[in-house]
Protein backbone atom coordinates (compact mmCIF):
# COMPACT_ATOMS: atom_id res chain seq x y z
CA UNK A 1 0.00 0.00 0.00
CA UNK A 2 2.89 2.64 1.40
CA UNK A 3 4.35 1.83 -2.12
CA UNK A 4 1.35 3.15 -4.26
CA UNK A 5 1.37 6.42 -2.37
CA UNK A 6 5.27 7.20 -3.08
CA UNK A 7 4.71 6.16 -6.59
CA UNK A 8 6.08 8.91 -8.82
CA UNK A 9 3.44 10.53 -11.24
CA UNK A 10 4.44 9.55 -15.17
CA UNK A 11 2.61 11.80 -17.85
CA UNK A 12 3.28 10.82 -21.74
CA UNK A 13 1.53 10.57 -24.53
CA UNK A 14 1.77 11.05 -28.42
CA UNK A 15 -0.21 12.28 -31.34
CA UNK A 16 -2.87 9.57 -32.85
CA UNK A 17 -1.05 8.67 -35.88
CA UNK A 18 -2.89 5.39 -35.98
CA UNK A 19 -1.00 1.69 -36.12
CA UNK A 20 2.50 1.89 -34.46
CA UNK A 21 5.68 1.35 -36.13
CA UNK A 22 9.10 -0.03 -34.75
CA UNK A 23 10.25 4.00 -34.41
CA UNK A 24 6.94 4.44 -32.55
CA UNK A 25 7.79 0.95 -30.71
CA UNK A 26 11.34 1.73 -29.96
CA UNK A 27 11.11 5.82 -29.49
CA UNK A 28 8.07 5.68 -26.82
CA UNK A 29 6.75 2.63 -25.86
CA UNK A 30 9.54 0.41 -25.02
CA UNK A 31 10.39 3.01 -22.77
CA UNK A 32 7.13 3.56 -21.63
CA UNK A 33 6.34 -0.13 -20.34
CA UNK A 34 8.92 -0.96 -17.42
CA UNK A 35 8.02 2.48 -16.21
CA UNK A 36 4.47 1.05 -15.54
CA UNK A 37 5.68 -0.99 -12.33
CA UNK A 38 6.83 1.95 -10.42
CA UNK A 39 5.51 4.92 -11.80
CA UNK A 40 1.51 6.20 -11.53
CA UNK A 41 1.10 6.29 -15.10
CA UNK A 42 -0.92 8.21 -17.87
CA UNK A 43 -0.83 7.66 -21.42
CA UNK A 44 -2.35 10.17 -23.47
CA UNK A 45 -3.63 9.99 -26.33
CA UNK A 46 -3.16 13.93 -28.03
CA UNK A 47 -5.76 14.60 -30.24
CA UNK A 48 -6.03 18.27 -29.91
CA UNK A 49 -2.63 18.20 -31.10
CA UNK A 50 -3.07 16.23 -34.14
CA UNK A 51 -5.30 19.24 -35.44
CA UNK A 52 -2.30 21.67 -34.76
CA UNK A 53 -0.46 20.78 -38.22
CA UNK A 54 -3.56 18.92 -39.77
CA UNK A 55 -7.06 20.90 -39.09
CA UNK A 56 -8.34 20.47 -42.23
CA UNK A 57 -9.08 16.52 -42.25
CA UNK A 58 -9.93 14.82 -38.86
CA UNK A 59 -12.05 12.08 -40.96
CA UNK A 60 -9.10 9.38 -39.58
CA UNK A 61 -9.02 10.26 -36.31
CA UNK A 62 -11.67 7.70 -34.46
CA UNK A 63 -9.95 5.25 -36.40
CA UNK A 64 -6.21 6.25 -35.56
CA UNK A 65 -7.34 6.32 -32.05
CA UNK A 66 -8.82 2.67 -32.17
CA UNK A 67 -5.72 1.33 -33.65
CA UNK A 68 -2.90 3.03 -31.43
CA UNK A 69 -4.79 1.77 -28.57
CA UNK A 70 -4.85 -1.11 -29.43
CA UNK A 71 -1.05 -1.66 -30.49
CA UNK A 72 -0.27 -0.10 -26.94
CA UNK A 73 -2.28 -2.34 -25.19
CA UNK A 74 -0.68 -5.23 -27.12
CA UNK A 75 3.12 -4.07 -26.46
CA UNK A 76 1.88 -4.02 -22.77
CA UNK A 77 0.68 -0.67 -22.16
CA UNK A 78 -1.67 -2.01 -19.29
CA UNK A 79 -4.85 -0.48 -18.37
CA UNK A 80 -4.83 -2.08 -14.75
CA UNK A 81 -1.74 -0.19 -13.69
CA UNK A 82 -2.13 2.79 -16.26
CA UNK A 83 -4.47 5.48 -17.08
CA UNK A 84 -4.89 5.34 -20.82
CA UNK A 85 -6.99 8.51 -21.92
CA UNK A 86 -7.71 11.00 -24.69
CA UNK A 87 -7.04 14.37 -24.56
CA UNK A 88 -10.08 15.91 -25.88
CA UNK A 89 -11.96 13.86 -23.31
CA UNK A 90 -10.60 15.71 -20.60
CA UNK A 91 -11.78 19.16 -21.62
CA UNK A 92 -9.71 20.68 -18.49
CA UNK A 93 -7.12 20.74 -21.14
CA UNK A 94 -8.35 23.25 -22.79
CA UNK A 95 -8.77 25.19 -19.69
CA UNK A 96 -5.88 25.36 -18.19
CA UNK A 97 -4.10 25.53 -21.95
CA UNK A 98 -6.09 28.68 -22.07
CA UNK A 99 -4.67 29.91 -18.69
CA UNK A 100 -1.13 28.88 -19.54
CA UNK A 101 -1.43 31.06 -22.51
CA UNK A 102 -1.75 34.17 -20.34
CA UNK A 103 1.87 33.28 -19.05
CA UNK A 104 3.46 32.35 -22.13
CA UNK A 105 5.71 35.52 -23.82
CA UNK A 106 5.04 34.99 -27.59
CA UNK A 107 8.86 34.42 -27.48
CA UNK A 108 8.89 31.17 -25.77
CA UNK A 109 6.16 30.04 -28.37
CA UNK A 110 8.03 31.19 -31.90
CA UNK A 111 11.05 29.58 -30.37
CA UNK A 112 9.88 25.73 -30.71
CA UNK A 113 11.68 24.14 -33.63
CA UNK A 114 8.63 22.77 -35.82
CA UNK A 115 7.23 26.68 -36.06
CA UNK A 116 10.52 28.11 -36.89
CA UNK A 117 11.36 25.22 -39.31
CA UNK A 118 7.20 24.96 -41.03
CA UNK A 119 6.37 28.74 -40.23
CA UNK A 120 9.38 30.65 -40.47
CA UNK A 121 11.87 28.73 -42.63
CA UNK A 122 9.26 27.11 -45.18
CA UNK A 123 6.79 29.77 -44.69
CA UNK A 124 3.86 27.31 -44.69
CA UNK A 125 1.15 30.06 -44.50
CA UNK A 126 -1.72 27.44 -43.57
CA UNK A 127 0.66 26.60 -40.43
CA UNK A 128 0.68 29.79 -39.30
CA UNK A 129 -2.20 29.90 -36.83
CA UNK A 130 -3.07 30.43 -33.34
CA UNK A 131 -3.05 26.39 -32.34
CA UNK A 132 -0.12 25.41 -33.92
CA UNK A 133 2.10 28.43 -31.95
CA UNK A 134 0.12 27.52 -29.10
CA UNK A 135 1.57 23.96 -29.22
CA UNK A 136 4.13 24.15 -26.28
CA UNK A 137 1.26 25.59 -24.31
CA UNK A 138 -0.85 22.75 -24.62
CA UNK A 139 1.48 20.20 -24.20
CA UNK A 140 2.69 22.20 -20.83
CA UNK A 141 -1.25 21.80 -19.89
CA UNK A 142 -1.08 18.16 -20.52
CA UNK A 143 1.80 17.66 -17.93
CA UNK A 144 1.46 20.16 -15.71
CA UNK A 145 -2.41 18.65 -15.07
CA UNK A 146 -1.33 15.31 -13.29
CA UNK A 147 1.83 17.15 -11.48
CA UNK A 148 4.12 14.72 -13.22
CA UNK A 149 7.11 14.34 -11.79
CA UNK A 150 8.61 12.40 -14.69
CA UNK A 151 8.00 12.83 -18.70
CA UNK A 152 10.02 10.23 -20.81
CA UNK A 153 10.37 11.13 -24.07
CA UNK A 154 12.21 11.37 -27.24
CA UNK A 155 15.33 13.93 -27.91
CA UNK A 156 13.00 16.32 -29.92
CA UNK A 157 10.52 16.30 -27.06
CA UNK A 158 12.96 18.09 -24.51
CA UNK A 159 12.80 21.73 -25.73
CA UNK A 160 8.85 21.35 -24.73
CA UNK A 161 9.47 19.82 -21.66
CA UNK A 162 11.64 22.70 -20.99
CA UNK A 163 9.03 25.34 -22.05
CA UNK A 164 6.50 23.81 -19.63
CA UNK A 165 9.42 24.05 -16.72
CA UNK A 166 9.93 27.87 -17.59
CA UNK A 167 6.08 28.07 -17.48
CA UNK A 168 5.08 26.12 -14.37
CA UNK A 169 7.95 28.12 -12.43
CA UNK A 170 6.42 31.54 -13.85
CA UNK A 171 3.19 30.43 -12.31
CA UNK A 172 4.41 29.29 -8.83
CA UNK A 173 6.25 32.31 -8.90
CA UNK A 174 3.40 34.51 -8.60
CA UNK A 175 1.00 32.09 -7.44
CA UNK A 176 2.50 29.92 -4.61
CA UNK A 177 3.28 26.08 -5.51
CA UNK A 178 0.47 25.73 -7.73
CA UNK A 179 2.58 23.05 -10.39
CA UNK A 180 4.94 20.32 -9.57
CA UNK A 181 7.82 20.97 -11.97
CA UNK A 182 8.49 18.25 -14.37
CA UNK A 183 11.67 16.28 -15.04
CA UNK A 184 12.39 14.63 -18.64
CA UNK A 185 13.24 11.28 -19.19
CA UNK A 186 15.14 10.94 -21.90
CA UNK A 187 15.22 8.01 -24.34
CA UNK A 188 18.73 6.61 -25.18
CA UNK A 189 17.26 4.36 -28.03
CA UNK A 190 18.47 4.76 -31.79
CA UNK A 191 16.02 6.49 -33.96
CA UNK A 192 15.37 3.48 -36.54
CA UNK A 193 15.20 4.56 -40.08
CA UNK A 194 12.62 3.09 -42.46
CA UNK A 195 13.30 0.11 -44.74
CA UNK A 196 14.32 2.51 -47.37
CA UNK A 197 16.67 4.34 -45.14
CA UNK A 198 15.07 7.39 -44.87
CA UNK A 199 13.04 8.64 -41.32
CA UNK A 200 10.46 6.29 -40.91
CA UNK A 201 7.14 7.31 -41.91
CA UNK A 202 3.72 6.31 -42.63
CA UNK A 203 4.05 8.78 -45.68
CA UNK A 204 6.90 7.20 -47.10
CA UNK A 205 5.59 3.42 -46.57
CA UNK A 206 8.80 2.42 -45.29
CA UNK A 207 7.61 1.60 -41.90
CA UNK A 208 7.24 -1.72 -39.89
CA UNK A 209 4.26 -2.13 -38.32
CA UNK A 210 4.33 -3.67 -34.63
CA UNK A 211 1.06 -5.04 -35.72
CA UNK A 212 2.53 -7.19 -38.91
CA UNK A 213 2.58 -10.72 -39.73
CA UNK A 214 5.84 -12.67 -38.89
CA UNK A 215 5.70 -13.07 -42.72
CA UNK A 216 4.98 -9.18 -43.41
CA UNK A 217 7.92 -8.56 -41.03
CA UNK A 218 10.72 -11.10 -43.16
CA UNK A 219 9.30 -9.29 -46.18
CA UNK A 220 10.08 -5.52 -45.12
CA UNK A 221 13.26 -6.57 -43.37
CA UNK A 222 14.68 -8.75 -46.10
CA UNK A 223 14.89 -5.42 -48.49
CA UNK A 224 15.77 -3.20 -45.69
CA UNK A 225 18.63 -0.65 -47.12
CA UNK A 226 22.19 -1.22 -45.82
CA UNK A 227 25.84 0.26 -46.32
CA UNK A 228 25.66 1.48 -49.77
CA UNK A 229 29.23 0.59 -49.85
CA UNK A 230 28.76 -3.03 -49.27
CA UNK A 231 27.63 -3.78 -52.81
CA UNK A 232 29.09 -7.38 -53.39
CA UNK A 233 28.82 -10.38 -50.71
CA UNK A 234 32.60 -9.96 -50.52
CA UNK A 235 32.92 -6.56 -49.68
CA UNK A 236 33.20 -5.79 -46.05
CA UNK A 237 30.71 -3.32 -44.87
CA UNK A 238 30.70 -0.86 -42.05
CA UNK A 239 27.71 -1.48 -39.26
CA UNK A 240 27.73 2.24 -38.51
CA UNK A 241 26.74 3.46 -41.69
CA UNK A 242 24.06 0.48 -42.14
CA UNK A 243 20.85 0.75 -40.21
CA UNK A 244 20.41 -2.88 -39.77
CA UNK A 245 22.71 -2.21 -36.92
CA UNK A 246 20.61 0.23 -35.49
CA UNK A 247 18.13 -2.78 -35.21
CA UNK A 248 19.98 -4.82 -33.72
CA UNK A 249 21.38 -2.54 -31.30
CA UNK A 250 17.61 -2.79 -29.94
CA UNK A 251 16.47 -5.85 -30.52
CA UNK A 252 18.96 -8.79 -30.79
CA UNK A 253 20.75 -9.72 -27.75
CA UNK A 254 23.94 -8.15 -26.72
CA UNK A 255 25.84 -11.61 -26.89
CA UNK A 256 25.48 -11.70 -30.59
CA UNK A 257 26.50 -8.04 -30.89
CA UNK A 258 30.52 -9.05 -31.16
CA UNK A 259 29.68 -11.89 -34.02
CA UNK A 260 27.28 -9.52 -36.29
CA UNK A 261 30.28 -6.28 -36.46
CA UNK A 262 33.04 -9.65 -37.37
CA UNK A 263 31.12 -11.01 -39.59
CA UNK A 264 29.92 -7.42 -41.44
CA UNK A 265 33.35 -6.32 -41.30
CA UNK A 266 35.33 -9.22 -42.48
CA UNK A 267 32.41 -9.72 -45.20
CA UNK A 268 31.97 -13.36 -43.32
CA UNK A 269 28.53 -13.59 -43.98
CA UNK A 270 26.28 -11.39 -46.69
CA UNK A 271 23.47 -9.19 -45.30
CA UNK A 272 20.88 -11.74 -45.81
CA UNK A 273 21.72 -13.66 -42.70
CA UNK A 274 22.21 -10.67 -41.15
CA UNK A 275 19.07 -9.73 -41.50
CA UNK A 276 17.64 -12.85 -41.00
CA UNK A 277 19.24 -13.03 -37.44
CA UNK A 278 17.65 -9.49 -36.78
CA UNK A 279 14.05 -11.26 -38.24
CA UNK A 280 14.39 -13.49 -35.50
CA UNK A 281 15.21 -11.36 -32.85
CA UNK A 282 12.00 -9.09 -34.08
CA UNK A 283 9.79 -11.58 -34.30
CA UNK A 284 10.81 -13.52 -30.70
CA UNK A 285 10.67 -10.05 -29.27
CA UNK A 286 6.79 -9.14 -30.81
CA UNK A 287 5.55 -12.42 -30.39
CA UNK A 288 3.93 -11.86 -26.50
CA UNK A 289 2.24 -8.29 -28.24
CA UNK A 290 0.59 -10.99 -30.96
CA UNK A 291 -0.74 -13.35 -28.16
CA UNK A 292 -1.87 -10.08 -26.16
CA UNK A 293 -3.35 -8.81 -29.16
CA UNK A 294 -5.54 -12.21 -30.31
CA UNK A 295 -6.96 -12.00 -26.75
CA UNK A 296 -8.11 -8.44 -27.11
CA UNK A 297 -9.38 -8.86 -30.54
CA UNK A 298 -11.97 -11.75 -28.45
CA UNK A 299 -13.62 -8.92 -26.73
CA UNK A 300 -14.09 -5.98 -29.48
CA UNK A 301 -15.34 -3.01 -27.40
CA UNK A 302 -12.12 -3.37 -24.92
CA UNK A 303 -10.27 -0.10 -26.55
CA UNK A 304 -13.59 1.81 -25.55
CA UNK A 305 -13.86 0.52 -22.47
CA UNK A 306 -10.61 1.45 -21.70
CA UNK A 307 -10.53 4.54 -23.02
CA UNK A 308 -14.29 5.26 -21.39
CA UNK A 309 -12.10 3.99 -17.46
CA UNK A 310 -8.92 6.05 -18.27
CA UNK A 311 -11.18 9.26 -19.35
CA UNK A 312 -12.82 8.85 -16.44
CA UNK A 313 -9.60 8.33 -14.27
CA UNK A 314 -7.61 11.51 -15.83
CA UNK A 315 -10.48 13.35 -15.45
CA UNK A 316 -10.79 13.08 -11.94
CA UNK A 317 -7.07 14.13 -10.89
CA UNK A 318 -7.54 16.84 -13.70
CA UNK A 319 -10.66 18.04 -12.22
CA UNK A 320 -8.73 18.40 -8.37
CA UNK A 321 -5.96 20.57 -10.57
CA UNK A 322 -8.54 22.61 -11.87
CA UNK A 323 -9.68 23.46 -8.39
CA UNK A 324 -6.44 24.23 -7.26
CA UNK A 325 -5.30 26.55 -9.99
CA UNK A 326 -8.58 28.32 -10.09
CA UNK A 327 -8.59 28.95 -5.84
CA UNK A 328 -4.42 30.02 -5.96
CA UNK A 329 -5.33 31.87 -9.29
CA UNK A 330 -9.00 33.74 -7.59
CA UNK A 331 -10.85 33.02 -10.37
CA UNK A 332 -14.58 32.04 -9.93
CA UNK A 333 -14.58 28.74 -8.49
CA UNK A 334 -16.78 26.87 -11.26
CA UNK A 335 -16.73 23.27 -10.35
CA UNK A 336 -20.21 22.77 -11.94
CA UNK A 337 -22.48 23.52 -8.72
CA UNK A 338 -21.93 27.23 -8.66
N1 LIG B 1 4.23 16.45 -28.65
C1 LIG B 1 4.24 15.02 -28.39
C2 LIG B 1 4.64 14.28 -29.67
O1 LIG B 1 4.50 14.80 -30.74
C3 LIG B 1 2.91 14.50 -27.92
C4 LIG B 1 2.49 15.08 -26.62
C5 LIG B 1 1.43 15.88 -26.39
C6 LIG B 1 3.15 14.87 -25.35
N2 LIG B 1 1.34 16.20 -25.08
C7 LIG B 1 2.38 15.60 -24.42
C8 LIG B 1 4.28 14.17 -24.95
C9 LIG B 1 2.75 15.65 -23.07
C10 LIG B 1 4.67 14.21 -23.61
C11 LIG B 1 3.89 14.96 -22.68
O2 LIG B 1 5.05 13.15 -29.58
FE1 LIG C 1 24.37 -4.04 -42.43
FE2 LIG C 1 24.49 -6.50 -41.50
FE3 LIG C 1 24.96 -6.00 -44.08
FE4 LIG C 1 26.70 -5.23 -42.22
S1 LIG C 1 26.13 -7.36 -42.73
S2 LIG C 1 25.99 -4.01 -43.95
S3 LIG C 1 25.33 -4.68 -40.51
S4 LIG C 1 23.04 -5.74 -43.00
Amino acid sequence: MSSTTTRKTLLSGSRPTGRQHLGNYVGALAQWIPMQDDHDCFFMIADWHALTNNYNDTSSLPENIQYQVLDWMAVGLDPERATIFVQSAVKEHAELSLLLGMFTPLGLAERCTSWKDLVIEQGLEEMRTYGFLGYPVLQSADILMYQAHVVPVGKDQVEHIEKCQDLAQKVNVRYGEVFRIPQWKLSHAPVLLGNDGRKMSKSYNNCIYISESSEEMWDKIRVMVTDPARIRKTDPGNPEKCSVWDYHKVFTDDSRHGEIVENCTTAGWGCMQCKKVLFEAIDAHFAPARERRAAHEKQPGLWKDVLMEGNRKARERAQATMSVVREKLHLYPSNGSE
